[in-house]
């Protein structure tokens, strides 16, 4: 099973970027800890990140075939992006969209998730835990 990742705008910062709110491990560490559970599961990860709504669209449209389920955590483009939408329904592969804070305990504005509608379900308020339990729900055929 192969499984694509994909970190939205900001989250290269995570670790630097409000501890407080997404914690104190880096992108790179919580990137390790994915592939270490990926490998004790049997599965194949992908992991990408981007700040930019269109190589987001770019990546997710040409996983079609490629990739089993996808695990996204769109960061701001989460509450605002038609496009990471439409190609996440557009791609057929299942998806769990991840948050590492819980974004319905926080602003108004985070509340509303455009991409939660077309993912099979959304984890969120676990920290970086939240995407080894993404990869293991789609490797379980969940
Ligand atoms: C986030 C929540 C979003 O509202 C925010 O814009 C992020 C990170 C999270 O993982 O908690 O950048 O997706």
């Amino acid at each position: 099973m192969k499984i694509l990742v994909i970190h939205g705008p900001n989250l290269q910062l995570l670790g630097k970027r409000e501890p407080d709110i997404y914690g104190s491990a880096s992108l790179k560490q919580i990137n390790s800890r994915i592939r270490k559970h990926a490998k004790s599961l049997g599965v194949l990860v992908t992991v990408f990140q981007s700040n930019h709504e269109g190589e987001i669209a770019d990546k997710i449209g040409s996983a079609a075939g490629k990739y089993d389920g996808l695990v996204i955590n769109p960061a701001a483009y989460t509450h605002t992006s038609i496009a990471i939408r439409d190609a996440i329904a557009g791609s057929g592969i299942p998806a769990v969209e991840v948050h590492l804070s819980n974004i319905s305990a926080r602003e108004e504005f985070r509340r509303h998730s455009l991409t939660a509608p077309v993912c099979r379900g959304t984890i969120a308020g676990f920290g970086s835990m939240g995407y080894l339990l993404a990869i293991e729900a789609l490797a379980r055929g969940e």
